[in-house]
Formats: C-alpha cells, structure tokens, sequence
C-alpha cells in the first residue's frame, strides 16, 4: 500500500504490533528488547494490565468534555503532582513541547504582570532540545533543528552549558527566565552538575526572573526520584513534564509556583484536549503505581547496575568513551557517529537511540530488570566487537 503518511521521521523498516513489558514484537513476530521505552516514555512498560483496564474503563465512561467543565481525574492528579513537589498550580497539555510552550508563556507573562513588556527574553542552552513547535524550537539551540523555519521567535539567547559567566554575559534588565533540562537528553545525554544549576537559581533569586526546568524526559521517576529537580538540591519556578506522565497516552504538564500560577488567569492560556478525562486517568494510574511500586528504588539500583556494566565496555573498547547520565537516562558515547552501533544492535533486536550525535542512550521501562540489563549490554558488547574489530 501506498504511504501517505508524511516522510518526516527516518524510520526502521518495522512495524510494531505488539508490547509486553520491556518486549516489543513486530508484525513478522519478532521480538526487541526495548530499551527506547518510546523514548523514555512506557515507565511502567508496555501493555501494563492496570493502566490498560484504568484507560478501557474511562473510555467506556466519559473520554472527553472540554476544559469548559471540571474534570475530577484532572484536579487529582494535580493534586498528586502538587503533593510530589515544590509547586502549587498545574496545568495540563498533550505533550513535551505544549508543555514548553506554556512554561514561557507563564514566564513572560508573570514578567509582563511583575515588570511590563520589556522584561521578555529567555535563556536557554547549547545543545538543549525543548521540543518542535516554533517557541520550544527557538528555545531548542540546535542549528539543525532550526534550519529553514526561521524568522524564530525574538527573545531567546543561549549560554554555554556549564559556564556561569557565559549565562552572566547575556542577562539583562530584559531577562524573564532561564530555561534549561537538568540533564540534556537529545543533545548526548549530558547531565548538569549540582553547582551550576544552583548559582543558576542564586542568579535568578538575585536579578528577579525565573528558573524554569524542562523535565519532560527526566521527569517522572527517570532519574531516580519523582522529579530529577530534587537531586540538585534547588526549586524552579516553573516545570515542564509530559513523556512518561502517563505510560504512553499523550499528556504534558505545567507546574508552577503559586506567584507563577496568579498571573495565569481565565483566557490566558487554554487547550481543547489538555488533561482530559483519558489522558488523566491513564496519567494517575501511571503515577500511582510508580510510587506503590517502589519503582524508583529499581530505578537507583538498575541505573547504578548499567553505568557499571557499560564502563567495563568503555574499559573493553576503544571506540567508547564515557558513560553519563542519572538513573535510567543514560548515554554511552563514541568517538564517532553512534548510527551503526544502534542499527546493528537493532538487526539483533535490541532497540537503543542516538542522542547527540555519537552517544547510544538508554531509555529502559523503569521496571527493567538486571537480566535484562546483562542480555542488553552483552548484545553491545558483541556489535561493538563485530563493527569495530575489539575483543
Ligand atoms: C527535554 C525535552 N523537552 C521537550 C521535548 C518535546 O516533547 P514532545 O516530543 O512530546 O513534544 C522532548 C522530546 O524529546 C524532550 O526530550
């Protein structure tokens, strides 16, 4: 059959049918060890029996009905998200880069209410990745994400990551926000130290704007607590989270702080779809059983367990390099493009990602296990091997 879907990802030739757990199957039956997770999103794996019962239950009794209207699965899972952090008001969206959006938006407008229109810009870093649509792509600082949409939107400056007199350099009277992911994910899996995100929120609190953290990949118990915010030992004003919010069905969020949250009010900002009744029952059964679970502690034990794993390949193997990254976000880099490694492991159905250009990332389900660990990296081991003739 003719494809009319419109060619704007490079696709494997495969078409999924299926998922249990970390497995994915295909439609010739073959199976993957997924440690994409759909790119950090099925925390609690694919096809979880309780998520899928929460989402047919809710869609045989009320799928949606407009924010014109309460939604109680809305009001509780901001109350459970509330209750997790340092924040007081959500707001819900139906994806990584709406939930972007609605962060600057948020920004601006409490400067606007705070200081008037001049107080408008953003800064964002280098090799950050905040998501397509035009607000998050100019935040995005990749020429190759960027190219050919432009003119971008005005008010964004970007810092080197990690040099404080860098982010110095470009604040101004005109400065709202800083906006960055604690731990880059698609720009090579490059974590943020503890010190540089806490002079960022020291140099927020001195000049009077904001702190605002994309956790929409690191969020949600990826890195081994709820929000990956409460290992660097600082609040953000505002926080962006969607991915793995509810195990695969599209949501986002926005959280704010309660002088954040007061600007935000009726007709500022709105979505048809965001948190409806589907979107926020799957989000709550998600959250709930990551807390009940314990899945967190697997979380800390498992990420520990692979960073060592994949340390001995860097000892083992040339080509790699250094292993980075916090809980179960992690990346391996090369000294070259990490392509071939990821299509070859695929051929031997393990599925990884690139992030960056030369580091393979790891995005397992949050329930992965330590076998699965062992099959993972012996499978890269072997390619690694094979491509690049080391024993
Ligand atoms: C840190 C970060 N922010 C934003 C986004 C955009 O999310 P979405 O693809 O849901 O729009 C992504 C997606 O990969 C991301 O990793």
């Amino acid at each position: 059959m003719t494809n009319h879907v419109m060619q704007t990802y490079g696709r494997w030739p495969v078409s999924m049918a299926k998922g249990e757990g970390i497995w994915l199957y295909d439609s010739e039956g073959n199976k993957y060890l997924d440690f994409t997770a759909g790119i950090a999103v099925t925390a609690l794996g694919h096809a979880h029996p309780e998520i899928a019962k929460v989402i047919a239950e809710q869609a045989a009794t009320l799928l949606h009905c407009s924010n014109l209207y309460h939604i109680p699965n809305q009001i509780e899972l901001a109350a459970k998200l509330v209750e997790l952090s340092c924040f007081d008001k959500v707001f819900f969206s139906n994806s990584g880069a709406e939930a972007i959006e609605g962060a600057i938006k948020m920004a601006r407008r409490w400067a606007y209410e705070n200081y008037g229109p001049e107080k408008h810009e953003v800064i964002t870093f280098e090799h950050s990745f905040h998501g397509r649509t035009l607000g998050a792509l100019t935040a995005t600082c990749q020429a190759k994400y960027q190219e050919g949409f432009g003119p971008l939107v005005p008010g964004f400056h970007y810092a080197n990551p990690g040099n404080i007199e860098s982010v110095k350099s470009l604040i101004s009277e005109k400065t709202c926000a800083i906006l960055l992911e604690p731990v880059q994910g698609e720009g090579g899996v490059r974590p943020f130290s503890k010190a540089f995100l806490q002079e960022l929120r020291a140099l927020c609190d001195e000049n009077g704007f904001l702190l605002i953290l994309d956790e929409v990949q690191t969020g949600v118990g990826r890195t081994g607590t709820f929000f990956a915010y409460e290992q660097f030992g600082i609040e953000p004003d505002i926080l962006a989270l969607a991915k793995g919010l509810a195990n695969g069905v599209p949501i986002g969020a926005v959280l704010a702080k309660q002088h954040v949250a007061d600007v935000m009010v009726p007709g500022t900002h709105a979505s048809t779809f965001g948190g409806n009744p589907l979107a926020t029952a799957a989000g709550l059964a998600t959250v709930n059983l990551l807390l009940q679970e314990g899945i967190m502690d697997n979380v800390r034990e498992m990420g520990g367990y692979l960073v060592g794993k994949l340390q001995q390949l860097v000892d083992k193997h040339p080509v790699a390099q250094e292993v980075r990254g916090m809980g179960l976000l992690v990346g391996l880099s090369l000294d070259r493009p990490a392509g071939d490694v990821i299509k070859a492991c695929m051929e031997k159905k393990l599925l990884l990602t690139v992030a960056g250009g030369n580091a393979v990332r790891f995005t397992p389900p949050l329930i992965v296990t330590k076998e699965q660990i062992d099959q993972a990296v012996s499978i890269l081991d072997e390619t690694l091997a094979e491509l690049y003739q080391t024993v």
